[in-house]
């Protein structure tokens, strides 16, 4: 920050900058990313300061005024957030008091940047729990439409990489949607941890002027308060490293599809083809088409999982706010920011995927028939470790049979059919209800 003296210099003192620098870190910037929401914050303690007899109508009408006119031009590119400020907070508070001169003062009556920056974080966690749910339900949409085109679709099944038994493309593909739906399940669940509000908690043990919480709450949308004034500020970083758990297992799924992608786009295996607009080209190699989106969905666990683990190195501390807990904000935004940037390009990839049918069903080779055999030979009386010794001896005859056959005799869910696509569908409605 620079030029303005910090919202709490109580007289003529000298700042050191350097110390100043280190403090505000990248504060100022990163907090682009919350001053819509403390501004939402912000209009809701104006309210409450209304409510409880602190501002006139004129005032609150002044101030509200001002704060949705901020963030319009926020918004709309007319303001910055810059090193003129020492966070969004201190930003907010400088604009109403230049612009609305001793009523601008009264914003911070009974507040804290502690609980301010709360406010502001879960309402960000939350929008960003929303974005998660709501990009692993259209991945599962997807993948389960075109698991419904391909659910009679024969490919190989694979443990350890190696030929096992038939499958479809369908349950292949069905299997990646169940995954996802998991995901939104998990995202729904730390929603409903994270949407407790925390305005009105002060510092951290409350303020002596009477705030309607619960009309706070409501104006914000939170379903509930969080209680207790301490725990307030005992939730910082705690859940944050909850939604990051969900943000994580959607993660996990989404490397393990594209780690299927790219081994079935190899030269070597040729089963499905990228789409164009998710690939790139080598810049001396003009034969080059390469998987580089696959590739970098892979990286967007690792992300994660360096932001939980330095959020979680931050939060060894005692009870109460400590300045530490502002090093929890960057890897928080920063795992959100590339996280979703990633898995909202899921559903548009697997749109746009071309499996090479004909190459799929090629790839099943006899011998693939051969837990099929022994289970026949078992229906017939024979002892299952005999049955297994005689279908190894039959692989080479096995050849008769089709894909179709084999997953026609397993009648388990997920094998073939749209049995298990239509429970799948029934339990994503029921997420969506
Ligand atoms: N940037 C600070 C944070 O993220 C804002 C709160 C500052 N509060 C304080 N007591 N110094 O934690």
């Amino acid at each position: 920050m620079s030029g303005a003296s910090p919202l709490w210099a109580k007289g003529r003192v000298e700042l050191d900058a350097a110390v100043q620098r280190f403090c505000a870190a990248d504060d100022v910037v990163l907090d682009r990313e919350l001053l819509v929401h403390d501004v939402k914050g912000s209009i809701a303690h104006v309210n409450a300061l209304y409510r409880a007899g602190i501002l006139s109508v004129a005032e609150r009408d002044a101030l509200a005024g001002e704060l949705v006119a901020l963030g319009r031009d926020f918004m709309e590119g007319r303001f910055t957030l810059d090193e003129r400020f020492e966070d969004c907070h201190s930003a907010i508070e400088a604009r109403l008091t230049e612009r609305l001169g001793e009523v601008g003062k009264k914003v911070h009556t009974a507040r804290s940047r502690n609980d301010q920056v709360l406010t502001a974080l879960r309402l960000y966690v939350r929008a960003q729990l929303e974005r998660l749910t709501a990009a692993c339900t259209t991945s599962c949409e997807r993948l389960l439409t075109r698991a419904k085109a391909s659910a009679a679709v024969p490919m190989p099944g694979w443990t350890h990489l190696q030929r096992a038994m038939p499958t479809s493309l369908g349950a292949f593909l069905a299997g990646h949607a169940e995954g996802f739906l998991d995901d939104a399940y998990a995202a729904r669940a730390a929603l409903d941890l994270v949407d407790a509000c925390p305005l009105g908690t002060g510092a951290g043990f409350g303020t002596s002027v009477e705030l309607d919480r619960d009309g706070e709450a409501a104006e914000l949308g939170f379903v509930r308060l969080a209680l207790n004034v301490h725990a307030a500020q005992s939730g910082r970083g705690k859940l944050d490293l909850l939604a990051l758990q969900a943000l994580h297992v959607a993660t996990l799924d989404v490397r393990r599809l594209a780690w299927d992608l790219s081994l079935f786009a190899s030269q070597e295996a040729r089963f499905v083809r990228l789409p164009d607009a998710f690939t790139t080209g080598s810049s001396l190699m003009p034969n080059k088409r390469n998987p580089d989106v696959v590739e970098l969905l892979r990286t967007l666990a690792p992300t994660v999982e360096g932001a939980m683990t330095e959020i979680a190195g931050v939060l060894a501390l005692p009870s109460g706010y400590h300045r530490d807990l502002q090093a929890t904000k960057a890897p928080l935004l920063r795992a959100f920011a590339r996280g979703l940037a990633g898995l909202e390009l899921v559903p548009a990839l697997v749109d746009a995927l071309t499996f090479d049918e004909a190459a799929l069903r090629a790839a099943i080779t006899p011998d693939m028939y051969a837990t099929d055999r022994a289970l026949e030979l078992v229906r017939e009386g024979v002892p299952f470790r005999e049955a297994y010794r005689r279908a190894a001896a039959e692989m080479p005859t096995l050849s008769e049979r089709t894909p179709e056959e084999s997953l026609r005799a397993r009648r388990s869910l997920g094998a073939a059919g749209n049995l298990a696509i239509e429970r799948l569908e029934e339990r994503l409605r029921s997420l969506k209800a």
